[in-house]
């Protein structure tokens, strides 16, 4: 029987940008109108480096939660040089803005990821200390800059990542706990598939990653709301991707990477980096696997696995999904009147593009 409804556990976003100021304010209602709880991201603008100044945000983000609706933001911290290890000790028990994560962004390779290390393997004292707290290292496993100081070709930054800064990394870090953002490549998938390990060693996955390959980002001209870090890849690797949700494994789960930007930045000559999915990020997560035949692993995906990560329970409310198509037509737009456009737009999309699935 064709399934037309779904309840599930309500989802967790294991990697969401919700900026701050106007932006923050007219984006966070979607993500809490389709997660419980999510990681956000420390890479504003100025970046999260203190527990003080992860609680001011933490603050910020729930005045942003539209009555009603109960939401949980998972606090992290951004590596850069001015992180110490004694503020990542501080967030490993602080009890009012607990740390749940440290990214650490390659520097230049993405959205503010100016202040970041080159190389992980560069920041030595702050990676001990989270392996001695438990604290998790979410990876941009990219390479930009390799050590001879040029710049990497973009199609190959992970792969790169893959092949020689990780395997370092986990053989001198043997207790780290590692959350790889974004996966994107054949070499990450088979990496992980041959690696991966629950509690220690896991990989998010974004819907615009399964959905898209770079045809799609070429197609009738450079498509500026495909534009992203991990830029899309090959037909061949998002095949992959797609064949690895079948397969159901407990470490790889839901982190949307939803990132927006203003109109102006994003259709620009210098197009920012990120794809604001936030308003359709569930549905098109269930529009895909729908599509692989893989509904019955969705749930695990998007509400059981990122959890189990963090060391938390699923969460005890569900949602209701329906089969219904519909189409996003209207950009979000903040109270100072900026656009934003979501990916799978109407207009600025790919095409008329239809969602299959819908939230009751
Ligand atoms: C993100 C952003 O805009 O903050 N952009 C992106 O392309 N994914 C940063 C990031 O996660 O790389
Ligand atoms: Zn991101």
């Amino acid at each position: 029987m064709r399934t037309t409804t779904l309840t599930i556990r309500r989802p967790f976003d294991a990697h969401v940008h919700l900026r701050t100021g106007s932006t923050l304010r007219a984006v966070t209602p979607c993500t809490t109108a389709r997660f419980g709880r999510a990681v956000i991201m420390p890479n504003t603008e100025p970046p999260i480096e203190t527990v003080a100044q992860a609680a001011l945000y933490k603050k910020e983000i729930l005045s942003a939660v539209p009555s009603g609706q109960s939401f949980d933001p998972l606090m992290t911290l951004y590596l850069t040089k001015n992180l110490t290890p004694a503020d990542i000790e501080k967030g490993a028990t602080h009890d009012v803005c607990k740390i749940y994560g440290v990214k650490s962004y390659p520097f230049g390779a993405t959205t503010n990821s100016q202040y970041g290390f080159r190389s992980i393997l560069e920041a030595k004292d702050i990676v001990r200390t989270l392996e001695e707290t438990g604290i998790p290292l979410l990876l941009h496993g990219e390479v930009h800059v390799n050590e001879q100081g040029e710049a990497e070709d973009p199609y190959d930054g992970e792969r790169l990542f893959i092949a020689d800064t990780l395997p370092r990394l986990l053989e001198s870090y043997p207790k780290l706990k590692i959350s790889l953002e974004h996966i994107t490549t054949i070499e990450a998938i088979e990496f992980m598939e041959k690696n991966g390990e629950s509690g220690k060693l896991v990989a998010t996955v974004t819907p615009h990653h399964l959905l898209y390959d770079r045809r799609h980002a070429f197609s009738g001209g450079y498509r500026a709301l495909l534009h992203c870090k991990p830029l899309v890849k090959r037909h061949e690797d998002r095949e992959r991707l797609r064949d690895m949700m079948k397969k159901g494994f407990p470490f790889v789960y839901a982190g949307t990477d939803s990132a927006p930007h203003p109109e102006s930045k994003k259709f620009s000559s210098c197009c920012a980096f990120g794809v604001f999915n936030a308003p359709a990020a569930v549905e098109l997560y269930a529009h895909v696997f729908d599509d692989i035949g893989a509904l019955n692993k969705l749930e695990d995906f998007l509400s059981v696995n990122g959890p189990r990560f963090f060391g938390l329970a699923p969460d005890i409310d569900t949602i209701k999904l329906e089969k219904k198509d519909w189409h996003i037509t209207e950009p979000i737009v903040t109270d100072e009147g900026t656009r934003i456009f979501p990916i799978y737009h109407a207009i600025h999309g790919l095409g008329n593009e239809v969602m299959r699935w819908k939230i009751a």
